[in-house]
């Protein structure tokens, strides 16, 4: 683990819902799997002190990509950074999504923050069956132009609210129409986003056998396992999200 001030390349709009942030750091850039983080001082104004926390989205050599989401003061003051500026980022951190699984098909249940860590995970795999990348989102708007998907090995597939592009309706209805052609005890599902739609997907594997992970999206401080403010309940206890997570298995999550 590192904490470097890192200095950006790149800060700019991918679409109405996500930036695209790019800087460099050869030690942050090592042994980087998808699902980790890197925890992130914005600024040193007083009131963004707090570090936040975000997925890698992409690593390429010592080049590393993060996809944001404006949500408040702290990710709006970093879509006004610009080449040039500094950063501080602690990472990698938490403990990666599954690689290599035992011959299930991989299905990826994407939406808003959890899109970033799924894509890299998508780009990353080497399953002999082609995975499924199920994402959500509210409108058309939303969605990731093409190029950002052209590296991920994965049949990708949209569910928007309104309809505007792909199947009209949550996420979960993707994976609805899929359990009713392949066998669900057959499906490993690994899920990030919002926790009403990890809620909804979990609820669904429960019910029909199936495998999984899921990305907690805990509020972080720390990011090392100190402040015990990313706590989560599990099977065996209450567990840090930050070290020994972000992502848990189905069957630990209470
Ligand atoms: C492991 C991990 C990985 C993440 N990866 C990404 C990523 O790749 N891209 C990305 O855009 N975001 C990611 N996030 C979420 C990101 O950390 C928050 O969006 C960010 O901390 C918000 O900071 P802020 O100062 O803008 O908002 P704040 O002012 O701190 O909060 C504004 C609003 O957002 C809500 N909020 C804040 N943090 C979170 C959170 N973690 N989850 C849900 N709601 C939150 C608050 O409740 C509040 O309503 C990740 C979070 C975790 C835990
Ligand atoms: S963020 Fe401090 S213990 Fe996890």
């Amino acid at each position: 683990m590192f904490d470097e001030v890192v200095t950006i390349l790149e800060n700019r709009k991918v679409n109405a819902e996500y930036y695209k942030l790019i800087f460099s750091s050869k030690p942050l850039s090592q042994n980087v799997l998808p699902g980790q983080f890197l925890n992130i001082q914005i600024d040193g104004h007083e009131n963004l002190l707090l570090r936040r926390p975000f997925s890698y989205y992409r690593v390429q050599g010592n080049r590393i990509e993060i996809l944001y989401e404006i949500l408040g003061r702290g990710t709006q003051v970093l879509a006004e950074k610009r080449k040039g500026h500094t950063l501080k980022a602690l990472g990698p951190l938490g403990k990666p999504f599954t690689q290599k699984l035992k011959g299930k098909k991989r299905v990826l249940v994407a939406g808003g923050v959890g899109v970033p860590p799924l894509v890299f995970l998508a780009e990353q795999v080497q399953d002999k069956t082609k995975p499924l990348l199920l994402i959500g989102c509210k409108s058309k708007k939303e969605v990731l132009p093409k190029a950002e998907l052209r590296k991920a090995r994965a049949e990708v597939r949209y569910a928007t609210n309104d309809g505007s592009y792909g199947k009209k309706g949550f996420v979960t209805a993707l994976l609805e129409e899929l359990i009713e052609r392949e066998d669900p005890k057959s499906l490993f599902i690994q899920t990030c986003g919002p926790n009403a739609m990890m809620e909804a997907v979990m609820k669904m594997a429960d019910e029909f056998g199936m495998e999984g992970e899921a990305s907690i999206d805990e509020r972080m401080a720390c990011g090392v396992g100190a402040c015990l403010g990313c706590v989560v309940e599990t099977k065996d206890g209450f567990k840090t999200s930050c070290v020994e997570g972000p992502v848990f298995s189905f069957s630990e999550l209470v």
